[in-house]
């Protein structure tokens, strides 16, 4: 089943070919799409490339011979998690400001109960208009959400603001808006959990985080291996917020026993050698780093090939050899500008090992968890931590993974803004 179903609305601007990128994207992003164009729209893309591509009608006028369903506005309207229009012309934001309702796209605005976010691609006059600027602030008035248009080169060669922001921030910003809304109800709903994070702003949407999460196993031959605890539910809590908060989040998770949340992207790396080698090729582009799965330190020196059979033998020995320690190899070749924070499962003086880990490792932040209380460290919903930075040392009581993951970005953004 989809993740989220979203209404994709493409109106007649020269972007509008980037509206066939969007949906591959949310398509990616595990999105049911459905799409709906302006006449002028399909001047720039045939309706063909968005049937091809969704397997739908897609619907131009509901009035059409061809349009399968009679009430196509209603029912399009009412079966949408959000109703995502790109581009925007000057002309659709007005229909929508003032409730004009002369065609499919228009009249589905005035029929949706989905929250609506709307990506402008315009000539940068046609944007500065008093006229658009009023359209678009009845709009914001009226619980719109606006990925706002950026500056650059525009179709018409001239330089300004009215170029449609990047697809990759424009699909990122409408799965932090779906994620906040499921939140948002889960948070409303009778049975919601006490003490449960309260939305945040989309105060990440320049970040891209890359996260380890879970457990890495180590082959001692092809049927066992050494382990631990983890079950991934810290990390991908993290994924999960920063997502939200408008991030591009990529997890690399070694064995987890949970499922990864739907808008974050995984790689796989099992073992501390994958899990080094996937995280190698995302860092790149990655301005944040969180190392929050538990890397074993150490891995046999030698996987036999075949069974070790237990016949004639009482004890075993076996020759273990170290592991990269992704972390402090994230941290050594770091690139300007990058975050790059830990996690500490400490038994004892759990603090004072943090700290100490914070400076070999040369981190920004430890995230310090004493896996020896109650509803701490491994395998739990909840976890107690204290988050230790240069600076600051902030103990917080026992609260929900995801609660803490929050507590962690809120660091994270006060640290970006601190350098
Ligand atoms: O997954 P859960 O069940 O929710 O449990 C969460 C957790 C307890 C696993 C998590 O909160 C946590 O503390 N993760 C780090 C566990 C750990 O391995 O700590 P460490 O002190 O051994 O390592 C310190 C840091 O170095 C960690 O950020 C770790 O990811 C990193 N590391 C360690 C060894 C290594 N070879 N490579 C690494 O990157």
């Amino acid at each position: 089943m989809a993740n989220f179903r979203v209404g994709l609305g493409v109106s007649g601007g020269i972007a509008a070919y980037k509206a066939v990128e969007v949906l591959r994207l949310l398509q990616k992003a595990g999105c049911e799409v459905s799409v709906a164009m302006t006449r002028h729209a399909t001047e720039f893309v045939h309706p063909l490339t968005f049937k091809a591509l969704t397997e739908r009608h897609v619907i131009v006028d509901d009035y059409a011979a061809d349009n399968p369903d009679p009430i196509a506005h209603i029912n399009f309207s009412q079966n949408i998690d959000l109703l995502l229009i790109v581009p925007a012309t000057a002309n659709i934001i007005a229909k929508f400001a003032n409730g004009v309702a002369d065609d499919f796209l228009s009249s589905t605005y005035l029929a949706t109960t989905a929250p609506v976010m709307i990506a402008p691609a315009m000539n940068t006059t046609m944007w500065e208009q008093p006229a658009t600027q009023r359209n678009v602030a009845q709009l914001k008035n009226d619980g719109v959400h606006f990925v706002e248009p950026v500056a650059g080169e525009l179709a018409c060669k001239t330089v300004g603001t009215g170029k449609l922001e990047d697809v990759e921030n424009i699909v990122a910003q409408a799965m932090a808006l779906l994620a906040a809304e499921t939140q948002g109800r889960r948070e409303s709903e009778p049975s919601a959990v006490a003490g449960g994070s309260a939305p945040h702003s989309l105060d990440l949407k320049n970040e891209h985080i890359l996260i380890t999460v879970g457990g890495t196993r180590e082959a001692i031959d092809p049927v066992r291996f050494i382990s631990n605890h983890s079950s991934g539910k810290m990390g991908f809590a993290v994924a999960e917020a920063a997502a939200a908060r408008g991030a591009n989040v990529t997890v690399v998770a070694g064995a987890t026993t949970v499922e990864s949340p739907r808008n974050v992207r995984v790689i796989r790396g099992i073992t501390a050698d994958e899990m080094f080698a996937a995280v190698k090729n995302e860092l790149a582009n990655t301005t944040v780093f969180i190392g929050a799965a538990a890397v074993a330190d150490y891995a046999p020196a030698n996987a036999a090939d075949a069974k070790i059979k237990k016949e004639g033998r009482d004890t075993m020995t076996l020759e273990l050899k170290k592991t990269p320690d992704i972390l402090a190899e994230v941290s050594r070749s770091r690139h300007d500008g990058m975050l790059v924070v830990g996690f500490a499962a400490e038994t004892n003086d759990v603090v004072g090992y943090a700290r100490s880990k914070m400076e070999k490792k040369g981190l920004d932040l430890v995230i310090a968890n004493d896996i020896t209380k109650a509803g701490a460290g491994f395998n739990t919903d909840t976890n107690i931590a204290t988050i230790v930075s240069h600076t600051s040392e902030t103990e917080l009581p026992l609260m929900s993974k995801r609660e803490l993951a929050d507590k962690i970005l809120d660091e994270v953004v006060r640290l970006r803004h601190s350098t």
